[in-house]
C-alpha cells in the first residue's frame, strides 16, 4: 500500500533557513512581493529573490507556477523553488502550486515557507496527492523520501484544517492502488481481504460470498463471474457516523477485477487496461476509508459487486438469460456489457435493504464516455436535479470533471429483448445513455440516484493536475465534498 509523505507544520523560523540542505520553497506575490521568509531567503543568497521577481521569466510565469533556482550563494539548499503565487489564492491555484513542489522534489527533503499564504492546507493537500507512486512492483525502487516541513505563521490552525485532508488524500492513496494493481494480485478475495482490513478503522464490513449471493437471486451478478476461478462477492461496508436511525446514502461500484469480454472477447490490443475496470468499486472504497478516517458525521453506506469477466466452458455466452435479484429478466447479447448485469443485482439489494435517502453508483461502464467526453469528463445521469445538482456542484468545486447528459424513454426502447423483459445492451447509438437507461428500470421510484460512468477519468495516459500516470482517484473528493455539504453542515 502506498503510504502518503508526512508533512509537518511548523512555525516560522528563520534562522533554520540558511542550514537546510534539501530544497526550500519561496512564494513570491504576483508583482513580485517577498514575505518575511521570502525576504530572509532574498537576503541570504544576496538579492537573488529580487533580482528574480523582477525579470522577465518571473513576468511571464503564470500564477501557480514554478521555477527553480539551483545551488544559491548564501543557503546550504539545493535549489529554491519559487513559485509565483498570491497570498489568497483561490483553492485550486493553492492545490496546483502543492503539485508543482511535489513534481519537482523527487523525493528531496523540502523546506516549503507558506507563512502567509491563506491556503497553506490546500497547498499541503496538493503537494500529497502529486506525490502518489505506485512502485510496489519495481524492485530498484526503495526510495527514501526526505520530509515535508511547511512553515506557516500559525501552525496549529493550518494542522487542524489540514488533519481531514489527510484522510482524503489516504482514500484517494487507497482508490489509486486498488486502480493500479494489476488482477494477478488483486483478485477478488484480494480485494474482499483489503476491504475486510477497513474494520480497523471503524468501518463495518461484510462480505457476501456466492451460496448467499445465490439465495439472494443475483443472477444477473451472478452470470458474470462463472467463467472464472475467482469466486464473485459482494462486499457492504458501512460507516455509521450520522445520527442513528437516519437512512444512508448508498455508494455502489463496479467491481470487474478484469474485463476480458468474456465470450464476446475484447481484442488483444489493450486489453491489459482492463485492469481498472474495477474503477468503480475502488472509488467506493477510497471514500468510505476517508469518511471512516476523518471521523465524518454521516450515514454512508458503501457496496462493490466483485466479479472476473472470464471466458470458459462455464461462462455465460451471448443468448443466454438470467434472472436479476429484482425478479426481471435479462437477455445477454453481449457478454462484454457485463457491468450493468453486476450493478444491478447490488443496486437493487442496497435499495432493499437500507432504504438509503439517495444512491450512486460509480462504474468503467462503457467505452462509448470516452468517444463522448474524453478523459476531462464522467458522464452524469440522474433521475432527481436536486441531487444531481449537489454532486455537479461539489465536483466543479473539486476541480473533477463531471458533465450530464441526458436520459429518455427512446433509449430505453432500444433495450427491448424478443425474448426476455430486457437485453443488456442497445446497440451502438447512445452506448452511455442505453447503459444508463439499463440501470435506471433497477432504481426505485422513491430513490434519488446518480449514475457516475467513469471509464475515461480512473485512469489516464497522461499526468494530471494532482495525479502522476495511472490511476487517479477521480471522484474521491467530490464524493466526500457532497456528503460533508449534504449531511455534515
Ligand atoms: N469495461 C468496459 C468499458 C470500458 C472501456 C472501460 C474502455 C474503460 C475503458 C465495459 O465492460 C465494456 O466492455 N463495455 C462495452 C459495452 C458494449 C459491449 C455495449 C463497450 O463499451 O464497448
Ligand atoms: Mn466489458
Ligand atoms: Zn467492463
Amino acid at each position: 500500500m502506498t503510504t502518503p509523505r508526512q508533512i509537518q507544520f511548523a512555525e516560522i523560523d528563520l534562522n533554520a533557513i540558511a542550514d537546510f540542505e534539501g530544497r526550500v520553497v519561496a512564494f513570491v506575490g504576483l508583482d513580485g512581493q517577498l514575505d518575511l521568509s521570502a525576504r530572509r531567503v532574498n537576503r541570504l543568497t544576496k538579492n537573488m529573490l529580487k533580482r528574480f521577481a523582477a525579470s522577465e521569466t518571473f513576468e511571464k510565469m503564470k500564477p501557480g507556477e514554478a521555477h527553480d533556482l539551483s545551488y544559491p550563494v548564501g543557503l546550504k539548499a539545493t535549489a529554491v523553488q519559487v513559485i509565483k503565487l498570491k497570498r489568497r489564492a483561490t483553492q485550486d491555484e493553492a492545490r496546483k502550486a502543492g503539485a508543482s513542489i511535489a513534481k519537482a522534489s523527487q523525493g528531496a527533503a523540502l523546506l516549503v515557507l507558506a507563512g502567509t499564504i491563506v491556503k497553506a492546507a490546500e497547498v499541503s493537500l496538493g503537494l500529497a496527492l502529486r506525490c502518489y507512486d505506485f512502485s510496489d512492483h519495481r524492485s530498484s525502487e526503495n526510495q527514501q523520501l526526505g520530509a515535508v516541513t511547511i512553515m506557516v505563521s500559525k501552525p496549529e490552525e493550518i494542522a487542524a484544517q489540514s488533519g481531514p485532508m489527510a484522510a482524503l488524500t489516504e482514500g484517494v492513496f487507497f482508490t489509486r492502488d486498488l486502480v493500479n494493481e494489476p488482477a494477478n494480485i488483486l483478485t477478488t478475495d484480494d480485494f474482499a481481504a483489503r476491504l475486510a482490513a477497513m474494520q480497523e478503522i471503524g468501518l463495518d464490513v461484510e462480505i457476501l460470498e456466492e451460496d448467499e449471493l445465490e439465495k439472494l437471486g443475483m443472477g444477473s451478478l451472478l452470470c458474470v463471474g462463472q467463467g472464472s476461478r475467482s469466486p464473485s462477492k459482494v462486499v457492504v461496508m458501512q460507516w455509521h457516523g450520522g445520527p442513528k436511525g437516519e437512512a444512508p446514502l448508498a455508494l455502489v461500484g463496479k467491481g470487474v477485477v478484469f474485463d476480458t469480454g468474456g465470450i464476446s472477447l475484447k481484442p488483444a490490443a489493450g486489453m491489459e487496461d482492463m485492469t481498472m475496470d474495477m474503477g468503480g468499486a475502488g472509488v467506493v472504497s477510497g471514500v468510505m476509508r476517508a469518511l471512516a478516517l476523518r471521523g465524518a458525521k454521516a450515514n454512508v453506506v458503501g457496496l462493490v459487486g466483485l466479479v472476473e469477466n472470464m471466458p470458459d466452458g462455464n461462462a455465460t455466452r451471448p443468448g443466454d438469460v438470467v434472472k436479476s435479484m429484482k425478479g426481471d429478466t435479462i437477455e445477454v447479447i453481449n457478454t462484454d456489457a457485463e457491468g450493468r448485469l453486476v450493478l444491478c443485482d447490488v443496486m437493487w439489494y442496497a435499495q432493499e435493504r437500507f432504504k438509503p435517502s439517495g444512491m450512486i453508483d460509480l462504474a468503467t461502464l462503457t467505452g462509448a464516455v470516452i468517444i463522448g467526453l474524453g478523459h476531462e469528463n464522467a458522464g452524469v445521469f440522474s433521475n432527481d436535479n436536486k441531487f444531481c445538482n449537489a454532486f455537479l456542484k461539489a465536483a466543479e468545486i473539486e476541480g473533477e470533471g463531471a458533465w450530464r447528459l441526458p436520459l429518455g424513454q427512446a433509449y430505453d426502447d432500444q433495450l427491448k429483448s424478443r425474448i426476455a423483459d430486457m437485453k443488456n445492451v442497445g446497440g451502438r447509438p447512445a452506448g452511455s445513455i442505453t447503459a444508463a437507461q439499463f440501470l435506471k428500470r433497477f432504481v426505485k421510484d422513491e430513490t434519488p440516484w446518480i449514475h457516475l460512468d467513469i471509464a475515461g477519468v480512473a485512469s489516464v495516459t497522461s499526468e494530471t493536475a494532482l495525479a502522476p500516470k495511472g490511476a487517479t482517484g477521480w471522484g474521491v473528493l467530490a464524493l466526500d465534498r457532497m456528503i460533508r455539504n449534504l449531511h455534515e453542515s
